[in-house]
């Protein structure tokens, strides 16, 4: 009657792939207690770690819980208890974490009627709450696992893609607070076709490296012309720490989601940990203070 998860970080965009490509993490997370009740409702009655509503409709996990229990009628109630690891506003998906957590965690209770696709729909309404806009980039990959593509949200499609064996990502989080909604209103609302072409080449060619396994092309492929122009003036030494993951052996470096926190990805575990060192002496010579970590 009873499960305890893990709801995993996420990094969205992946460069070149805004609002629609997304990959998880494996060594970060936060843990919720999803219980079965005779009491009808669903019902916050814990939030660990961060100031969190405990109201049902002002808190992330509670409002995915809601679309899923409004759209079963389930025969029993929730109970959710979230001990969150993942700071909010971080840019690794800690909304996502708590929207998808408490779906899936009653799935598996009710005996998994819905399929993943079934989930991050009712989950993209807590999700919403948060970011103030539809979106499943971080939800897909906390569910599916690896890498995903959101072909769509209307109708809601998620292609699984495959994740190299010896692809690390490792990741940079300065403790300043980003709001998503902020990091979308500072977005042009048009592109130029020039910067377009160059985007969508660079995400074909992303996923074609994942597919075949191709390191070099997916070094190639990890720029992003439209979104990091803007965004990164929001991070501090954003430039000093690409540059510096880069020059230490990073495939590619960026902003992960809407930041403030920055990934890099490498080619292997040895690589991941050489990019740890270079970039935690970006920031310790600086008075922020930031958490790194490698997955
Ligand atoms: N794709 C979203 C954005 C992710 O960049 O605004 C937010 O985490």
């Amino acid at each position: 009657n009873e499960i305890k998860i893990f709801s995993p970080a996420t990094v969205a965009n992946v460069s070149c792939g805004f609002d629609v490509l997304g990959f998880c993490l494996d060594t970060v997370g936060d843990e919720m207690v999803i219980r079965k009740t005779d009491k009808k409702g669903v019902f916050v009655t814990k939030a660990e770690g961060f100031n969190l509503p405990l109201e049902t409709e002002l808190n992330v996990a509670g409002v995915s819980a809601l679309a899923m229990y409004n759209a079963l009628k389930p025969d029993c109630g929730f109970e959710i208890e979230i001990y969150k690891n993942i700071k909010p506003g971080s840019g690794i998906g800690s909304s996502a974490a708590s929207a998808v957590g408490s779906v899936f965690g009653m799935n598996q209770l009710l005996g998994n009627p819905c399929n993943k696709t079934q989930l991050t729909a009712f989950a993209i309404k807590g999700e919403a709450l948060a970011s103030k806009c539809e979106h499943a980039d971080n939800l897909a990959p906390a569910l599916f696992g690896g890498f995903t593509l959101v072909k769509s949200i209307s109708p809601l499609e998620i292609l699984q893609i495959p994740t190299p064996n010896n692809l690390y990502a490792t990741i940079i989080h300065p403790q300043i607070e980003i709001k998503t909604v902020e990091a979308r209103a500072i977005l042009p609302k048009q592109v130029p076709l020039e910067d377009a072409i160059t985007q969508w080449s660079n995400f074909g060619s992303l996923i074609h490296g994942l597919h075949t396994n191709d390191y070099q092309l997916i070094k190639r492929a990890l720029h992003d012309v439209i979104i990091e122009p803007h965004r990164s003036q929001l991070i501090p030494y954003f430039k000093e720490v690409k540059q510096t993951a880069l020059q230490h052996g990073a495939l590619g470096c960026g902003i992960s989601g809407s930041g403030p926190s920055v990934f890099s990805l490498t080619e292997g575990l040895e690589q991941a940990k050489n990019v740890e060192a270079a970039i935690k002496k970006v920031y310790s010579k600086t008075n922020i203070e930031f958490d790194v970590f490698v997955s």
